[in-house]
């Protein structure tokens, strides 16, 4: 594909076909992001590639652990003392969940996730259904592969400079290759499932997770959220400012 082409065509993916992603290609994929620039060339990022037994423990795993976080927020405030004492329904994750959005920032999310939802034909009111899409996440949407990636403490914000950038190139290598892929925080919930499963030095952090597989041809996979103008991202000079 042009590079264009695959810039332009790449969406977040919802819904995975149930077929599998040879492990060679997973590896390639994960060659080519490995050409993406790094601070020094550290590349400070380790990636948990989840296929097979592993996946569906996790799946099972994490939508568990999501369904009875998901209860334990509706329930009064004694039943979620008790239910957040007996453990492993609190999230473990690295990074603090985003809870509250910046007041500029929030109707950019609030218009993504309406536009998300009409997509998939789920009125605002109906919070069982929302529920339900939000819980697809953590069986990573059917997908046959998912990636956990993990960024090195010790550089800061700079690692997860960094792993943005891998997470790009590997996105748009899975394009270009007629793959779908879905970067989500979601996944960065729990660590403990994933660390239950493999060797995490401590020092790497958990960011978030890639769901990657085949796209179904459905419409939620063609939701394309809006995007700001260029004038609106580009900073005005100062009226008076120095030259
Ligand atoms: C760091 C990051 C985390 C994300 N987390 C989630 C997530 O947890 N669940 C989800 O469905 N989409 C998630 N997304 C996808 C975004 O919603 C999506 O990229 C955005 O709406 C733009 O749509 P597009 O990727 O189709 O262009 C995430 C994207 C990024 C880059």
């Amino acid at each position: 594909m042009e590079f264009n082409d695959v810039l332009l065509s790449r969406r977040s993916i919802r819904a995975f076909a149930d077929a599998p992603v040879p492990a060679e290609q997973i590896e390639r994929l994960l060659a080519r992001a490995l050409e993406s620039p790094s601070w020094s060339n550290t590349q400070p990022y380790k990636v948990a590639v989840a296929t097979g037994a592993a996946l569906e423990g996790l799946r099972t795993e994490l939508t568990e652990r999501f369904q009875r976080a998901t209860t334990l927020q509706k329930a009064s405030l004694p039943n979620k003392l008790l239910g957040a004492l007996r453990g492993g329904v609190m999230p473990d994750g690295d990074f603090k969940p985003i809870l509250h959005y910046p007041e500029d920032l929030q109707p950019r999310r609030v218009a993504t996730g309406i536009g998300l939802y009409n997509m998939l034909g789920i009125g605002r009111q109906d919070r069982a259904a929302r529920d339900e899409q939000m819980a697809r996440n953590f069986r990573f949407f059917d997908a046959p592969v998912a990636l956990f990636v993990f960024i090195h403490e010790g550089l800061g914000i700079y690692s997860a400079l960094d792993a943005g950038i891998f997470l790009q190139s590997l996105m748009l290598a899975a394009t270009d290759e007629g793959l779908g892929s879905c970067a989500q925080g979601a996944l960065a919930l729990w660590r403990s499932p994933v660390a239950a499963r493999f060797e995490i030095p401590k020092q790497y952090k958990l960011l978030c997770g890639v769901s990657l597989g085949y796209p179904l041809d459905q419409p939620v996979n063609r939701f394309k959220p809006d995007r700001r103008s260029v004038a609106e991202i580009m900073l005005p000079p100062r009226s008076g400012g120095t030259s």
